[in-house]
């Protein structure tokens, strides 16, 4: 019985694949529904597309931007960055949101409402677009988690303003963001720098070793523990208490500002089937649920799985997540403590559910290079925690 498998935190990359990318690939983004329609950039990051969006909608000091109050921080930092005001709506321990509380939150300073598609699941977005269109409002989705659409939408035009992507979070490539506007844009984008050529170098090597790792069993150590930098989870939610700050490489760095993809990524790209690989984790993650539904202590926060719905991972409530998390990883789960650590410049205190969800998400790999032995092992590990906490 296998019974330590290494699942790694996302997917790997192989010397064959890589030797192959780099004499056939493309130079452009692949022709894929999700870059059929409207004006398509390709980014270094979906943070620099975050911030391009910024610097062509002229947003600054004097404007606000509603954001989603369960947010990474990240995708925050490069609007805190323009000058605007980040002014957060709240999300629910379902990570929804209702469209009146935020059309109530509108003021006439108002110029973006940010919404993030948490996991692969999708808003609902019609109505607030509308609302905000018909008030001269821009509307941004986030499509860093959610990069497939429902069949019967995908390539269909942008209800919304813009669309923000982020790969390396699906595919095994070093970096590579999209910015996608629904309008041509009044002023013309221009990326003139260059990734820099020793990180694009050193995030193959990780993809390759987590290739490499895929499959094994331990005493391999499972790739990179994820960087907290002093995010030590707060587990409890007593006001006034100290919230631990984001990760240091969460917070924007305008070196990468007006940063391309690198050519590797483009490359790589062109040699990935996303049908293949939205029914390889759809598959993975039924089976993973399955194993896990009843396991005390550990709770789905979505309850199942629509066909259309194609998973980043598979988020569960747990208490006690540092210990969770170096339990798993000594097994060989690279499981994510997920979003630990708060922006800064947000007020905290009005959003308990945030709060639960930033302190106590934890994500299960369920991507295209698992099988359904890994979700066994994974299963497996899971429940040996468990019965350990
Ligand atoms: C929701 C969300 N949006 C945007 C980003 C930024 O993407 P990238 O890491 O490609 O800059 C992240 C990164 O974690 C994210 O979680």
């Amino acid at each position: 019985m296998i019974d330590r498998l290494v699942a790694a935190a996302g997917p790997g990359c192989g010397v064959m694949e890589l030797a192959s990318a780099w004499s056939n690939g493309g130079q452009r983004l692949p022709d894929w529904p999700q870059f059929r329609f409207g004006w398509v950039t390709p980014t270094h990051r979906g943070r620099t597309a975050i911030r391009l969006i910024c610097d062509l909608w002229k947003l600054g000091p004097g404007d606000d931007v509603l954001v989603p109050a369960y947010n990474c921080g990240t995708e925050i930092d490069p609007i805190v960055g323009c000058g605007a005001r980040v002014v957060p709506y709240r999300i629910d321990e379902n990570m929804r949101f209702c469209t009146q509380e935020v059309e109530q939150r509108i003021t006439p300073r108002t110029k973006m409402v940010y919404v993030t598609h948490y996991f692969g699941w999708s808003h609902d977005i019609d109505e607030l677009a509308a609302w905000c269109r018909d008030r001269c409002i821009k509307v941004v989705e986030d499509c860093a988690l959610r990069f497939f659409r429902e069949p019967e939408s995908e390539g269909a035009p942008l209800v919304s303003d813009a669309a923000i992507f982020s790969f390396p979070k699906w595919f095994a490539v070093p970096d590579g963001g999209a910015l996608v506007l629904r309008e041509r844009p009044d002023m013309e984008i221009r990326l003139d720098r260059k990734p820099r050529a020793l990180r694009i170098a050193r995030n193959i090597a990780m993809l390759m070793k987590r290739r490499v790792m895929g499959g094994n069993r331990l005493p391999w150590r499972s790739g990179r523990q994820p960087a907290l930098n002093g995010a030590h989870c707060s587990s409890g939610l007593t006001s006034g208490e100290e919230l631990p700050d984001m990760p240091a490489e969460y917070y924007y760095d305008s070196r990468k500002h007006h940063c391309r993809i690198s050519t590797a990524s483009l490359r790589l790209l062109h040699r990935i089937q996303p049908g293949t690989v939205a029914r390889r984790r759809q598959a993975n993650y039924r089976c993973l649920q399955s194993l896990l539904t009843g396991v005390a202590g550990v709770t789905l926060v979505f309850q199942n799985l629509p066909s259309e719905v194609c998973p980043l991972g598979l988020p569960v409530l747990v208490q006690e997540r540092p210990r969770w998390i170096e339990s798993l990883h000594t097994r060989g789960v690279e499981a994510i403590p997920w979003w630990a650590g708060y922006h800064r410049a947000l007020d905290w205190q009005p959003f308990p559910e945030a709060r639960r969800l930033k302190d106590h998400v934890m994500v299960l790999p369920v991507h295209q290079d698992l099988n359904e032995e890994h979700m066994e092992s994974i299963a497996r590990q899971v429940r040996t925690v468990a019965s350990e906490l």
